[in-house]
């Protein structure tokens, strides 16, 4: 562990066009999420989760990712990835061009059946099979493991098992594993027990974490995460987010909070704060509501 310092890099993978937009009563069309996608690229983010290959009965508004992602094409230094359930969802974001893909694993039981329809065993088979495929042909396959903290359906989650499990997807090949807190219901303490374990035991280089922000300890996390050497975060601009199937979870951390957060510590994220700020505007009024994280009152005043 170290203290984080003024040399750091922190990678954002911004996820408000997947995680943000999936849970909104309002379906972006496709020329807004284009419109979308390129602001967050123009506000210097390089990582972005630009939408998802699920069903569309599931999730309406993921409907169309395919044309989206042949219409943004693969920018040079840029990661532009999509969310994956299956080898069908695989198959189609290769045959868009996407060269990014993630998997997701929920920690319990319910969670995989909520979810994708699967059991645990059933969805490790679909993450591990996409994994070594994704690895044969080039693909980057970033493993998710969904509830990692506590499950809407069965509550607390042991932290051996997560281990287990994320042990058993970094052995099958993943490029990067993503401790998620699909609702929000982590703190700091287990955080950072968790990482730093995760981190002596694959390097912290390999993982990532994604919060939500539900109890307000979104940052808290984040800051505990960074003190654990984790230095990739999920975050989704103006705070948007939340997943239809694990009832009570709220937005994800705000983009403009983390890097409001990171560069305050002196980390750099190379993103540009009023171009952010530029898109949490342009995203609220597509949705017809205001959106924004925490510090957006602040930020809106002073960082412009
Ligand atoms: N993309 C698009 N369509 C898909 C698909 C994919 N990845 N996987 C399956 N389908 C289609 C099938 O072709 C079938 O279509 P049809 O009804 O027109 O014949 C239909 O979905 C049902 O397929 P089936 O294999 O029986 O799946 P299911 O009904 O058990 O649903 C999922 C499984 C994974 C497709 C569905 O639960 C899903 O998309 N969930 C989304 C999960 C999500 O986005 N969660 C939030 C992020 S973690
Ligand atoms: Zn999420």
């Amino acid at each position: 562990m170290s203290d984080v310092g003024v040399t750091d890099r922190v990678i954002i993978n911004e996820v408000g066009p997947r995680d943000g937009l999936q849970s909104q009563d309002v379906e972006l069309s496709l020329e807004q999420r284009f419109a979308f996608v390129e602001a967050l690229l123009v506000a210097g983010l390089k990582h972005i989760e630009m939408g998802s290959f699920v069903s569309p009965k599931a999730v309406p508004q993921m409907a169309g990712t395919g044309d989206l992602a042949r219409r943004l094409g693969q920018r040079a230094g840029t990661q532009l990835s999509a969310l994956v359930p299956n080898m069908k969802g695989y198959e189609l974001a290769c045959d868009a061009g996407v060269d990014t893909v993630a998997v997701v694993v929920s920690a319990t039981e319910t969670m995989n059946q909520k979810n994708i329809n699967l059991s645990m065993d059933e969805t490790m088979q679909v993450a591990r099979a996409v994994i070594e495929r994704g690895r044969a042909e080039g693909v980057r396959v970033l493993a998710y493991l969904a509830v990692a903290f506590e499950c809407p359906f069965e509550g607390l989650v042991d932290p051996g098992y997560v281990r287990a499990l994320a042990a058993q997807l970094i052995d099958n090949g993943a490029s990067e594993l993503v401790i998620a807190d699909t609702i929000g219901a982590a703190n700091p303490s287990q955080v950072k027990h968790l990482m730093t374990a995760l981190g002596d035991e694959h390097g912290a280089a390999k993982l990532a974490c994604h919060f939500h922000d539900t109890r307000a300890l979104g940052l808290a996390n984040i800051y505990a995460a960074l003190e654990s050497d984790i230095r990739r975060f999920d975050s989704s601009i103006g705070g948007l987010g939340g997943c239809p199937f694990a009832p009570g979870a709220k937005g994800n951390v705000a983009t403009e909070d983390v890097v409001m957060l990171c560069e305050q510590m002196g980390c750099a994220t190379g993103v540009d704060m009023p171009a952010l700020l530029n898109v949490v505007d342009l995203i609220s009024e597509m949705l017809g509501q205001p959106q924004g994280g925490r510090a957006h009152y602040w930020l809106s005043r002073n960082a412009a």
